[in-house]
């Protein structure tokens, strides 16, 4: 049976991989997950007794831990998700950025040269044990502020504008570079921005459900006119394993649902959904080197990979707010504690700005 190490598989997009690859193939899993505030193990209670799947809880940037684990478990793949993914969290702290993001990517990186080169110390060597890869699960923000036309391809320059984006493109040129240095199997993969179970509420779509549904101001940074590309977490976990089985060594694959929205249309779906105001809305500062537009061309993985997304917007919506009124007590939970702090921090500073509003 092959294994597979999932490094971040509590948090949001990681939890929902684990659970579907669980369910879909015969691998074992072994998620490596340090749980810091986005790490949530009760998005996995549901298979937390699989005797396929394993968990241990520590830091990817931690060189015997990780170098245990490839000795112990035998890795076939490593997929990346671990890391500090929050953009207004990186304007405030950007250390742990690079810290996780960029050496913490190193390290899985260096750890598997070692474990997967058939001559480890031949220099020279680029032959590895078949079957394995590395797949770096990054994003599009590393193309950075798209403009009013055009869509991002596999190869638009790496422009990241944020200290988010910066250190998921170090990470990618990392990867990149033991690709093309020491020939490893890798894959790397920028998703659109996701949406569904189990996202931590500092992100939109999960903190406006929350706020609305108990009738806090909704913050919209800006004009609210900005435009991201969203795609359904599930869709995302299907183009992952798509690229883990199917994608050939070395490529990087764009995913996205050609489904760009602004954020205030989403901000007054939800509003609508939950039956409240438009009064809850509340146009507050921008986020500073704020992204206008992000949009993702995925004819590369629809054309040579077949992968292609199945939730309509419209639909996956209108689940995900369904799951968060079927899941109050996870909202609860992780709302609790640190996370008022968090809001009260980055929220309080944001006045009001009546000079953004739209409509
Ligand atoms: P998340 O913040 O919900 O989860 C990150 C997970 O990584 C958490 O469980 C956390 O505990 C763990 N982690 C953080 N630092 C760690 C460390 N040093 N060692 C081990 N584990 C650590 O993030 P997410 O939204 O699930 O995103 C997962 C990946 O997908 C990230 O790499 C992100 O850049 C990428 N991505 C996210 C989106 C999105 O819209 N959320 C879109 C495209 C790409
Ligand atoms: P976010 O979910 O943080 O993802 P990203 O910045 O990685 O795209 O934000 C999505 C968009 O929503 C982005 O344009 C910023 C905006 N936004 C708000 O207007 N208010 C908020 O409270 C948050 C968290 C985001």
């Amino acid at each position: 049976m092959k294994s597979i190490l999932v490094t971040g598989g509590a948090g949001f997009i990681g939890s929902n991989f684990i659970k579907f690859m669980l369910e879909k193939h015969d691998y074992k899993i072994i998620n490596l997950d340090l749980l810091t505030y986005a790490g949530n193990l009760e998005n996995l209670t549901d298979i937390e007794n699989n005797p396929k799947y394993t968990f241990i809880k520590g830091d990817i940037c931690d060189k015997s831990l990780v170098k245990d684990i490839f000795n112990k478990y035998g890795i076939d793949s490593i997929i990346n998700f671990a890391a500090e993914s929050h953009v207004d969290r990186s304007i405030e702290n950007p250390e742990i950025f690079l810290q996780t993001n960029i050496l913490g990517t190193h390290n899985l990186l260096e750890n598997a040269k070692r474990a997967w080169k058939i001559a480890p110390d031949d220099k020279y060597s680029r032959e590895y044990k078949d079957g394995v890869k590395f797949l770096q699960v990054s994003t599009d923000e590393v193309y950075g502020d798209l403009g009013e036309t055009g869509l991002f391809t596999e190869e638009t320059n790496l422009q990241p504008n944020s200290p988010y984006s910066a250190s998921k493109t170090s990470a990618d040129l990392m990867v990149r570079a033991y690709h093309e240095t020491f020939g490893m199997p890798v894959n790397i993969t920028r998703c659109s921005n996701n949406y569904g179970p189990y996202q931590f509420p500092e992100k939109l779509i999960p903190l406006m459900i929350n706020n609305c549904e108990n009738n806090k101001k909704l913050p919209v940074y800006g004009d609210g006119m900005q435009i991201r590309d969203w795609l359904h977490v599930k869709d995302h976990c299907i183009a992952i394993e798509t690229v883990l089985h199917k994608g050939k060594t070395g490529e990087v694959y764009n995913i996205g649902g050609n489904n760009e929205k602004a954020n205030i249309e989403i901000v007054k779906l939800i509003i609508k959904n939950l039956g409240k105001s438009e009064d809850l809305i509340e146009y507050v500062k921008d986020r500073p080197g704020h992204d206008r537009r992000y949009a993702i061309d995925n004819t590369k993985i629809t054309t040579e990979l077949g992968w292609s997304p199945s939730y309509t917007f419209e639909e996956g919506i209108k689940e995900t707010i369904e799951w968060h009124m079927n899941n109050k007590d996870w909202m609860r939970k992780v709302t609790s504690g640190e996370y008022m702090n968090y809001y009260n921090r980055m929220y309080s500073q944001r006045t009001v700005d009546k000079d953004c509003q739209t409509v």
